[in-house]
């Protein structure tokens, strides 16, 4: 019998073999929002945990991002770009609402062979796009799909609300999922979303609801529009839920979780989280500090960072925990391969 029978792993389990991040160069501080808007280091530090952020240059779009982080990625999995067959990118803030943001990656890293489309789960987007990439490779259709979180949330920041505008930063990270080398990979996922909550948390105009004219404009409603502690009560109440259930679902014990990578919206969520699903704050990673939310980019990056920090080892088992817009919510646990 071979190690991977005797593992009881599937010989398709699908794996993410690769990550790689990116983050701009412009960093702006709590003390630089202190200077625009009517706000303190001190209250953004003790509601948020954020110090501070990272933002795009004005002409650096989501797909700029996307492709470095991309890059990056291949890089690290060996893989080359060609060898790519699909691209998934999760986003809010594509670069314009067609072509795809997947699509201008394509053309950008030159991966041909690839079909590409975006998926749109605000801060879940992540977990979603990668449960979709598991399911194409375990299904043996493809060997390699290139999953991205990207988001230039400064397109969207309303820079005269104080309760948003500190909140969020740029960034984007990416993974390569292929078929498992040596039996680890992605254990199991849950997804859910609850419509009947969406106005709490979105952006209103620039659709087909609202398509975007001057009023549109002078009414603000290109801008994120949030109900913030609405919004915190679903996420810790959710992220738990999810928690629990997929380690339900994975026949998985709490203990055996080695690293947590919560959505990365708010430090006082993510201890909530912690409390209520009973694992302790040190097993989770946290880079909000320096990054704020970055949305559907927050959970790639914080991968990306626990593995080349040596936070995360090979065979060490990861819960992502994600919440966003929509209401979206979500969980996936992995065995690291490395
Ligand atoms: N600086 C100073 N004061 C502020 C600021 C600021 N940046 N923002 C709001 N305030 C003031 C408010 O005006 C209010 O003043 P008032 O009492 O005089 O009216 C006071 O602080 C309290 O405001 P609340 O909104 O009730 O503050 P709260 O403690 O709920 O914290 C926060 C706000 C941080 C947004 C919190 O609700 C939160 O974290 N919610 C979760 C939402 C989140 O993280 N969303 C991200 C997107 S969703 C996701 O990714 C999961």
């Amino acid at each position: 019998m071979s190690e991977l029978q005797k593992s009881g792993a599937s010989a398709q389990r699908a794996a993410i073999v690769g990550t790689g991040s990116y983050a701009p160069a412009r960093v702006m501080t709590n003390a630089d929002f202190e200077k625009i808007v009517d706000t303190t280091d001190e209250w953004i530090t003790t509601r948020t945990g954020i110090k501070e952020r990272h933002f795009a240059a004005e002409d650096e779009a989501t797909s700029d991002m996307a492709a470095e982080a991309a890059r990056r990625a291949l890089q690290a999995a060996g893989a080359a770009a060609d060898e790519v067959e699909m691209i998934v990118v999760a986003t809010i803030t594509p670069d314009m609402p067609f072509p795809n943001t997947a699509c201008l990656v394509q053309e950008k890293i030159g991966a041909r062979k690839a079909f590409c489309f975006d998926i749109e789960a605000a801060c879940s987007g992540f977990v979603y796009a990668a449960e979709i990439a598991r399911r194409f490779v375990e299904g043996g259709a493809l060997r390699t799909a290139l999953v991205i979180g990207a988001e230039k949330m400064s397109s969207m920041i309303d820079w005269k609300d104080r309760s948003t505008c500190v909140l969020f930063g740029d960034g984007a990270g990416a993974a390569v999922i292929q078929p498992s080398r040596d039996g680890r990979g992605i254990r199991g996922a849950v997804l859910h979303s609850d419509g009947s909550l969406g106005e709490l948390l979105m952006v209103p105009g620039g659709g087909s609801r609202a398509p975007a004219s001057h009023e549109s404009v002078d009414k603000g409603l290109h801008f994120l529009k949030m109900q913030g502690r609405e919004v915190f009560k679903y996420a810790v109440n959710n992220m738990t839920a999810a928690a629990l259930e997929v380690l339900e679902k994975t026949g998985l014990k709490k203990d055996q979780i080695a690293c947590v990578i919560p959505h990365q919206a708010n430090h006082r969520i993510i201890k909530a989280v912690a409390d209520r699903v009973g694992i302790p704050l040190e097993r989770f990673f946290i880079n909000v500090d320096r990054y704020g939310n970055t949305s559907a980019a927050s959970v790639i990056i914080a991968l990306d960072e626990a593995v080349r920090s040596g936070r995360v080892r090979p065979g060490d088992l990861v819960m992502f925990l994600v919440f966003g817009g929509g209401f979206t919510w979500g969980a996936m646990v992995l065995e690291w391969s490395g």
